[in-house]
């Protein structure tokens, strides 16, 4: 049904799987359309009471957008790529069923701000959190300014951020950007085992609940000024380097212009 996911029922539960584990299951343009269409479905198909997001392999989550498809976008363009996957994040945050992350590797860029956009995480002791566009030339562009800096706090965000360094699960379980770290083995299992418990709740509360949480949390006007600066960027000489290096399997000589 979709060229870059599975997605398979089990009970009430819809786990959806990004399936290019030879690229570490970098989000391309399709990812994100794809994952805009199996969220859809969550909205829409009453047999579905839950949902889980994972990646194929025991790699990766996700490692990022698709950094082949940023060669020659213009700033405009830019911002409408971040656009795109913005929408389908905010459709995840707010969808009035739970959408989980298991992480069952890398998520890095995209990969963490989809994780993010998911309404709670589990990860396996392998999985490694991070933002490293900055190595890019670049800055997050799906709200990974916005998300990971209220979820962990300004200076550990900032500092991971302007590293680029990943958060390792345990790490991010003490900074309670995951809920669990569980073996590989595990992760799906334990992930099942509490959508279980939750859908055994009253469905017009659990949706109530989260948006009344969403609201706690706030989406203010950074995500639009993200937006902005991530276009930006790639107006800039830095980037173009950055990306190329990336692509060059070399490492990225920056001028600051
Ligand atoms: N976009 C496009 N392709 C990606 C990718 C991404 N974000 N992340 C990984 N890949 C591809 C690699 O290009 C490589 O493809 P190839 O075999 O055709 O060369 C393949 O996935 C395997 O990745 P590789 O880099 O060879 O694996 P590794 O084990 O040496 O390194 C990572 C793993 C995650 C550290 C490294 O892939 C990485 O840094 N990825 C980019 C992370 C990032 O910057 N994300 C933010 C993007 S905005």
């Amino acid at each position: 049904m979709y060229e870059t996911l599975s997605t398979e029922m089990t009970g009430n539960i819809y786990i959806i799987t990004i399936n290019r584990p030879e690229k570490l299951n970098a989000l391309n343009k399709t990812v994100i359309r794809e994952l805009g269409e199996a969220v859809a479905e969550v909205y829409d198909n009453p047999l579905i009471r839950a949902a889980i997001i994972t990646g194929a392999g025991t790699r990766a989550f996700a490692a990022g957008a698709d950094i082949r498809g940023f060669a020659g976008l213009t700033k405009e363009e830019g911002m409408a790529l971040a656009k795109q996957g913005l929408d389908v994040f905010f459709k995840i945050e707010n969808s009035p069923k739970p959408i989980v992350a298991a992480v069952n590797g890398f998520a890095l860029g995209g990969g963490c701000e989809l994780a993010m956009a998911c309404h709670f995480r589990l990860c396996s002791d392998t999985a490694q959190f991070g933002q490293p566009e900055i190595s890019l030339g670049l800055i997050p562009g799906y709200g990974g300014t916005q998300r990971l800096t209220k979820y962990i706090g300004k200076g550990p965000a900032l500092e991971a951020m302007l590293t680029g360094n990943p958060i390792s699960a345990q790490i991010g379980l003490q900074y309670g950007l995951v809920n669990y770290v569980t073996s590989q083995e595990e992760l799906m299992e334990k992930t099942k085992s509490i959508l279980s418990q939750i859908i055994s709740k009253a469905p017009l509360a659990i949706a109530k609940c989260i948006n009344a949480v969403n609201a706690a949390t706030g989406n203010g006007d950074g995500y639009a000024l993200e937006t902005k600066l991530f276009g930006e960027c790639f107006a800039t000489g830095d980037m173009k380097e950055g990306t190329a290096a990336f692509l060059e399997k070399r490492l990225p000589v920056f001028k600051g212009e």
